[in-house]
Formats: structure tokens, C-alpha cells, sequence
């Protein structure tokens, strides 16, 4: 594993995903956690950004503050990643959300794009993505939405999810030949077993997409 490629050690992580994993946990209780976690990953992210000094007049005088130096864009990718997505938002309002629907082809496991809505942004050299996806099965999904944020001109992206198969990582570092780039991160909760012959994460937590949205 290259080091642009972190797993998260945090025991309120660990708990929280042994939730999520737990077959009997029904959906409200899943969407409560995830947005336990969606806080969680938010501020560990959050603890990379950048700030620039600016001036603050307090009511007593003007002193220096700082104020966070990039745009933030967060893309999560339909619909599992929209759970993710709380505690980005609630923790930086000033992000700019956008949206990518992908889901994946059950025979083929390819990821067949249905959405994408973007906002209009000016520096894109000073702009961060942060893709969400909490499942990292083939990687194809996460691949797809890379390839399309480099192909607009970004450079700076992070994925954030919560389990990956190694084959989905082998995949990524494959494909973006990963140990050579400086603004690429993947953070994940977890880096599983493997992936079975329907290319569900083992032991992993089932289908997220489905559990959050109660769609069983
Ligand atoms: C799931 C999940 C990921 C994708 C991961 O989406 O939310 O986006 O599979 O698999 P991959 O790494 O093999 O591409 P799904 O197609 O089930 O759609 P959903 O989020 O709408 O349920
Ligand atoms: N998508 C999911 O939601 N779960 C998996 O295990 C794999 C892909």
C-alpha cells in the first residue's frame, strides 16, 4: 500500500462501523451512524486544509484570524455517497456540492453514469475534491469519477470511503499509478477480505446504497 492510501485507525470509527457491518442493524439505525462517521472523517480531512491569514475586527480591535485557502468541492458519487455527506457539509458550509450518479451494470460490474451536475468554478488549479464513496468493490466506480475530475482539469482529490477490497485499490494504484501523484489521497475505514463472485465486499456490510435508503 503506498502512503497517499491511509486507513483509519480511531476506536469511535471501529465501533461505529461494527454497526453498519451487523446484519440486524435496521436502516434508521444505519443512517445514524453513517452520519456519525460522515463527522469523523469530515474533521480528520478537514485537518489537511490549508488556512491564509486575514484581518478580524473583534469588538475590542482588529487582530489576525485565518481563513481556510481552498474551494471545496464535494462529489459524492449516487447514491451511497450522498449518506457520507452530512458532516462535510454541516462541519464546512462553504462548500460547493456537486453530484455524480453511477451505478454499477449487475452483470458486467462497470459503472454506467445517469447524473452529473457540477458547479461553475474559476481556479480550478486551487480547488480540492473530495469524492465519497463508502464501498471500494472493483474500484470502477471510483476510477470512473477520477478519471472524469482529472479529464475537467483538477488536481488536487481525495476519495473518502468506508471499506475497500484490495482488488479495488490494486485497481486505483493501477490505473492513476497513484505513488507518483502528490495530490491524491483514499482514506478508508477499512480494507477487507476480498470480493466475492458478485463483486460484494467480504465480510464488508452488504449493499449501502440499499441499506441507507431502507431499498431491501
Ligand atoms: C455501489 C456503491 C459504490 C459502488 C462500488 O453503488 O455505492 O458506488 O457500488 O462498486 P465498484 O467499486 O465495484 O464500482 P451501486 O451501483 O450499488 O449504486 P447505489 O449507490 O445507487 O446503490
Ligand atoms: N456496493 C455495495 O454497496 N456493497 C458492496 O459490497 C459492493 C458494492
Amino acid at each position: 500500500m503506498t502512503k497517499n492510501i491511509a486507513v483509519i485507525e480511531h476506536p469511535l470509527v471501529a465501533h461505529y462501523l461494527t454497526i453498519l457491518r451487523d446484519k440486524q442493524t435496521p436502516s434508521s439505525e444505519f443512517k445514524q451512524n453513517i452520519d456519525r462517521l460522515s463527522y469523523i472523517l469530515a474533521s480528520i480531512f478537514y485537518s489537511t486544509l490549508k488556512t491564509e491569514k486575514v484581518s478580524v475586527a473583534t469588538p475590542l480591535k482588529i487582530t489576525t484570524g485565518e481563513k481556510v485557502a481552498h474551494s471545496v468541492i464535494l462529489l459524492p458519487i449516487l447514491r451511497a455517497g450522498l449518506g457520507l455527506t452530512r458532516g462535510f457539509i454541516d462541519l464546512f458550509p462553504n462548500i460547493r456540492i456537486s453530484h455524480i450518479g453511477l451505478y454499477r451494470d449487475e452483470e458486467s460490474l462497470k459503472p454506467i453514469k445517469y447524473y452529473f451536475k457540477f458547479p461553475p468554478i474559476k481556479d480550478k488549479k486551487d480547488a480540492k475534491i473530495i469524492i465519497l464513496d463508502p464501498m471500494i468493490a472493483t474500484g470502477g466506480s471510483v476510477i470512473f469519477t477520477l478519471e472524469y475530475m482529472l479529464n475537467m482539469g483538477f488536481k488536487d482529490i481525495s476519495v473518502i470511503s468506508l471499506l475497500a477490497a484490495p482488488e479495488g485499490l490494486k485497481a486505483i494504484e493501477n490505473r492513476f499509478n497513484i505513488k507518483e501523484r502528490k495530490n491524491f489521497h483514499l482514506y478508508t475505514c477499512s480494507i477487507d477480505e476480498k470480493l466475492n463472485e458478485k463483486g460484494y465486499i467480504v465480510p464488508g456490510l452488504g449493499d449501502a446504497g440499499d441499506r441507507i435508503f431502507g431499498t431491501l
